[in-house]
C-alpha cells in the first residue's frame, strides 16, 4: 500500500512547521511509519538550492529563475525522499510544496497559472499532494509572528506587506479550484484548536 502524501502550505509565521511537526507526531505515536520534509530542501542537493534562494537581497532573482530553481529543488526531493517513502507505505509530511511556487512565483511574482503547471509537469509529471492544508490568517499578523521567530533566511519576509496579503489571497484561490485536495484553516487560533483541526481535515479526507 502506498502512503499518502500531506502538505501544509500558508504565509510566513502561520505556523505551518509547528503543525507539521504536532501531525507528524500523531501519526507515528499512532503507530504509522512518517516522514517529515520541508522544501525548499528535504535533498542533499535540494538544500544547497535552498541556500541560493532563502538568503540575500530580496530582488535577488527574477520570479521565472526562481520558479525554476524551486522544481529544480523539488525533483531532487521528489525522487530522492518522498517518492521513495510513499512507495514503501511511509506517509509523508511536507512543510510547503508545489502550491507555495504557485502562489509566490506564479500569483504574486506575475507569471501565469499555465507556466507555472507546465513547469510543474516537465518536472514533477502528475506527482501531487493527496492532501493539503492551507493555513490562513491575515497577513500582517503572520508577519509580527515570523519577525518574532528569528534571524536570517529572511528574504522573502522582506518583501513588504502588499506582497504578503496578495499572497494570503492566492493560496485561497488555489484552494477554491482544488477544493477536492485542499482544505483551509484558520491559523488566527490557539496551536492546538488548529491541530485538532488538521486532525479532522486528515481523517475527514484520508480515513487516517
Ligand atoms: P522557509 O524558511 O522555509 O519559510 P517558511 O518558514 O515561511 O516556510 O523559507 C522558504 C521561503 O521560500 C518562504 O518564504 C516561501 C518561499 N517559497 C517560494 O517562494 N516558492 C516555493 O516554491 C517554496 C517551496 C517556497
Amino acid at each position: 500500500m502506498t502512503g499518502k502524501f500531506i502538505t501544509f502550505e500558508g504565509g510566513e509565521g502561520t505556523g505551518k512547521s509547528t503543525q507539521a511537526r504536532l501531525l507528524a507526531s500523531h501519526l507515528e505515536q499512532s503507530g504509522m511509519q512518517v516522514v517529515l520534509t520541508r522544501e525548499p530542501g528535504g535533498a542533499p542537493g535540494a538544500e544547497v538550492i535552498r541556500d541560493l534562494l532563502v538568503n540575500g537581497e530580496p530582488d535577488r532573482w527574477s520570479p521565472m529563475a526562481e520558479a525554476l530553481l524551486f522544481n529544480a529543488a523539488r525533483v531532487e526531493h521528489w525522487r530522492q525522499c518522498i517518492e521513495p517513502a510513499l512507495k514503501s507505505g511511509t506517509h509523508v509530511v511536507c512543510d510547503r510544496f508545489a502550491d507555495s511556487t504557485m502562489a509566490y512565483q506564479g500569483y504574486v511574482g506575475g507569471l501565469t497559472r499555465e507556466a507555472m503547471a507546465q513547469l510543474h509537469w516537465l518536472a514533477l509529471g502528475d506527482a501531487r499532494p493527496d492532501l493539503t492544508l492551507i493555513l490562513d490568517m491575515p497577513a500582517e499578523a503572520g508577519l509580527e509572528r515570523a519577525a518574532n521567530r528569528r534571524e536570517g533566511e529572511n528574504r522573502f519576509e522582506l518583501k513588504g506587506e502588499a506582497f504578503h496579503a496578495k499572497l494570503r489571497e492566492a493560496f485561497l484561490d488555489i484552494a477554491r479550484r482544488e477544493s477536492n485536495r485542499c482544505v483551509v484553516i484558520d491559523a488566527a487560533r490557539a496551536m492546538d484548536q488548529v491541530h485538532s483541526e488538521v486532525l479532522t481535515a486528515v481523517h475527514t479526507r484520508l480515513g487516517i
